[in-house]
């Protein structure tokens, strides 16, 4: 089938598609995916076929696998998770005549899909002619729900183009779709045929359930469907539920000009302990829920949730209309993953393909949860909340490490360590650090002092208490933790890695004065003065080691004498170098493969001299190479900072459009919610300088000469502010709540409902753009401007 060009239409609130373009399905299937952090549904098309890799996951909803080692080693895990693509409730097949609707034959003359970021639905119009010539058009909308986190509806219309028509719809609840075999990127999913073992099927009327269960994991779970049929004419129906498959027919004769409409309910239900019948009951319930509310009212109900979030979260760009679509994009992805996760984890792909096994990293708490937390707090207190529900099972790793606290896995679903190569898995253990800065900057943007006496102030112990354990006081030169990896995982065990000893120092800061403030929950945790004094004593002796030949930090002690890569030796197609070098080699020579030290530098903006920050970037930038998509949205922020204003548009472009464009060319497999969340990073805290050190918001906003404003909302405190960059001047607004003092590029300002404040920007302090290495620099943004 032929058509328009291939790609996305740019438009501020929506993302279309247009033309049916097989090859292009599994990427579109990822960015069409629909999720309210509970349910996820890839964009699929309704009928089931064609199709890219289909998908339907719930939260939390594995089956283990054994991972098998040629050496194995003491502690190294020997269960894996891998996310389940459970039963099937999106598929709506129509018979035209006695012709099936495949888009591979006939031809479509028109074929759109529209994801709407303020409905929250995915809407598709198609005009189909079947290969002997009957036409029909098809309009469907579907939602996962925001305010019924079970449920799901699709509303699907087909209209005779050309006289009467008998059609016949199937709408289906199917388990154990056959996919597709894996392939040797680690970074794929282990996919497993046929996970789910059926325990019970029912139909009755227009609605049907199936319950199955994991062989392995020993996890639950039920879907439901429930419809409304509307139709001019008679109806004939059908439903049954037998194993893996459900199904309601319905056969009508549609006049032209007449539509005929189903509207399908779904509801699903998961648990580690419920019975069968429990969760058929739940989901029926759900059922009866979602029909009492209508297709109308859960369209009424997710509009009104997303007008909520854009009131408080989102971000104007003038002068690039692709950028703006973006960024809205981004926004409503990294919403879709953590809106209703309540107690489980974002997953790196979200809810939105199979990426990563279904894994949560760190991912979340350094890049999802700095969006979050500035605007839909709620949602980052949920998945906190996940870690602390997993805080038993990071104490049992600690200890079978022999070491204090709690250390949390580096990819899990269950909280359970799932990394195989602890290289950079187990020996990451920046991730405890990294929850506790979430959790820290949590309760400095919320004061949530529920969240802190009863679960915060836990996890920043359990954390603190790793660090204690896993560094030393050297005599000479300080608490040094060694053998650790950190985020750039082009190096590995290294001794103090600067990124994970300044987070590990504010981790140890912030146990010690928040039990110093609460010493009730303190002595609960068994936290005496001692502890305290210790872990404020390893905070301020910690090594952060610097290269004083070359005024630089390097990223881990020795790594600035380590010889460099031979960049100029590498062909574009050895990228990402993982795939094509041995990991011994990359670990000994200075090679970044996402920003490290400059992400130390964002976090722990306040460690650094702003010399020393422009001197680091200028180093760094050099070395690192962005074979992760984690990196562009630190590198926006930090050349943002130091001046390099163009550079920080091209990253900033290119985090926020790693999805659309396919950059990492993985997208098939789940969207890349960190570098999604790098969007409002890259323009929040890259243009607009935003910073929360201490607990205190302050802005250096400056835009790039390409835009001609940024306007942006967050939420801090109870305030709601309002913060709109011109070339020239940055206007803050306070939109509710109570006054708030924030900074100006160093002044202080004192927000207040009263007017909007309105300060100069000072000039762009000039310096020479650092290198890329060869081929490795971002590609150079032009604005996409408006039509
Ligand atoms: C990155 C990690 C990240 C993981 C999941 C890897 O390629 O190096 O930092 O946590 O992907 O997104």
């Amino acid at each position: 089938m032929s058509g328009p060009p291939r790609g996305y239409e740019v438009s501020p609130w929506k993302l279309r598609w247009r033309t049916l373009d097989v090859s292009a399905l599994k990427r579109t299937e990822s960015t069409f995916a629909l999720s309210n952090g509970h349910i996820g549904f890839r964009g699929s098309l309704e009928e089931g076929e064609p199709r890219g890799l289909p998908g339907t996951y719930l939260n939390g909803f594995f089956e283990r696998r054994p991972l098998p080692y040629a050496e194995a080693g003491y502690g190294y895990p020997e269960d894996g998770q891998t996310v389940v693509n459970v039963t099937d409730g999106k598929i709506i097949r129509l018979l035209v005549e006695d012709e099936p609707l495949d888009m591979r034959y006939g031809s479509a003359p028109f074929h759109t899909r529209e994801l709407d970021f303020r409905s929250g639905t995915l809407r598709r119009r198609t005009d189909w002619e079947s290969p002997t010539g009957r036409r029909v058009r098809i309009r469907c909308e579907r939602l996962v729900s925001f305010t019924q986190r079970a449920v799901a509806a699709l509303r699907y219309e087909v209209e005779p183009l050309d006289g009467r028509m008998q059609l016949v719809v199937q709408s289906d609840l199917l388990a154990n779709e056959a996919i597709e075999p894996e392939s040797d990127d680690p970074r794929v999913a282990a996919i497993l045929q046929a996970p789910l073992v059926a325990d019970f099927a029912a139909a009755v009327d227009y609605s049907a359930v199936l319950s199955h269960h994991t062989r392995r994991s020993g996890l639950r779970m039920a879907a439901g469907m429930d419809h409304e049929i509307e139709t001019p004419d008679g109806v004939r129906t059908k439903i049954e539920a037998d194993g893996d498959l459900a199904r309601l027919t319905v056969a009508v004769e549609v006049p032209e000009g007449q539509r005929f409409a189903v509207t399908k309910y779904v509801a699903y239900g998961w648990s580690g302990q419920r019975s069968t019948s429990a969760l058929c009951s739940q989901v029926e319930a759900a059922l009866a829920g979602a029909r009492r509310t209508t297709w109308q009212g859960l369209l009424d109900e997710q509009r009104a949730y997303l007008d909520d979030f854009w009131a408080s979260a989102d971000v104007e760009i003038e002068g690039d209309a692709e950028l703006q679509q973006a960024v809205r994009f981004a926004l409503f992805h990294v919403l879709q993953a953590g809106a209703r996760g309540e107690t489980r984890a974002i997953p790196a792909k979200g809810l939105t393909g199979p990426g990563y096994d279904g894994h949560a990293f760190w991912d979340t708490e350094s890049f999802v949860l700095p969006v979050l937390t500035y605007t839909v707090p709620a949602a980052a207190r949920s998945a906190l909340m996940w870690r602390y529900a997993t805080l038993d099972k990071a104490r049992a790793r600690a200890a079978q490490l022999g070491q204090n606290g709690a250390a949390f896995p580096w990819r899990s679903i269950n909280g359970e360590e799932c990394s195989g190569y602890w290289p950079a898995g187990t020996a990451a253990f920046h991730i405890n650090a990294d929850i506790a800065d979430a959790t820290a900057r949590y309760l400095a943007a919320t004061k949530d002092e529920e969240f802190e006496a009863n679960y915060g102030l836990e996890l920043l112990v359990a954390t603190a208490r790793l660090w204690m354990s896993l560094g030393h006081h050297d005599p000479h030169a300080g608490f040094r933790i060694d053998g650790v990896t950190g985020p750039d995982e082009y190096t590995a065990v290294v001794d103090n890695n600067v990124f994970t000893n300044l987070m590990a120092q504010k981790n140890l800061r912030e146990a010690g004065i928040r039990c110093e403030r609460l010493p009730r929950v303190a002595r609960e945790l068994d936290v005496d003065e001692e502890e305290i004094a210790a872990w404020l004593d390893a905070a301020d002796r910690m090594v952060i080691p610097y290269d004083k030949t070359l005024q630089v930090h390097p990223q881990a002690e020795d790594f600035t004498s380590h010889a460099h890569w031979d960049f100029a030796g590498t062909p574009p197609e050895n990228y990402p170098l993982l795939l094509h070098y041995p990991y011994f080699d990359l670990y000994r020579k200075q090679v970044v493969k996402q920003a490290d030290l400059m992400l130390a530098m964002h976090l722990r903006g306040d460690a650094f001299t702003p010399e020393q920050k422009a001197r680091n970037v200028d180093y760094y930038e050099a070395l690192t190479v962005r074979d992760s998509s984690l990196s562009a949205s630190t590198q926006a922020v930090l050349a943002a900072e130091v001046g390099h204003l163009d550079l920080a548009y091209d990253y900033l472009a290119e985090a926020a459009l790693a999805d659309l464009h396919d950059t990492q060319h993985d997208v098939h497999n789940g969207l890349h919610i960190a570098s999604l969340a790098g969007a409002w990073i890259g323009t929040v805290a890259g243009f607009g300088g935003m910073r929360d050190h201490g607990g205190n918001l302050t802005f250096t906003p400056r835009l790039p000469p390409e835009l001609a404003a940024i306007t942006f909302r967050m939420c801090f405190t109870g305030s709601q502010i309002r913060v709109a960059i011109h070339p020239e001047e940055a206007t803050y607004s306070l939109l509710g709540g109570p006054s708030i003092e924030i900074g100006h590029h160093g002044e202080p300002l004192i927000l207040t409902p009263d007017a909007p404040v309105t300060r100069p920007i000072p000039p762009t302090p000039r310096r020479t753009p650092p290198e890329q290495p060869p081929g490795r620099a971002p590609f150079r943004r032009k604005p996409v401007l408006p039509r």
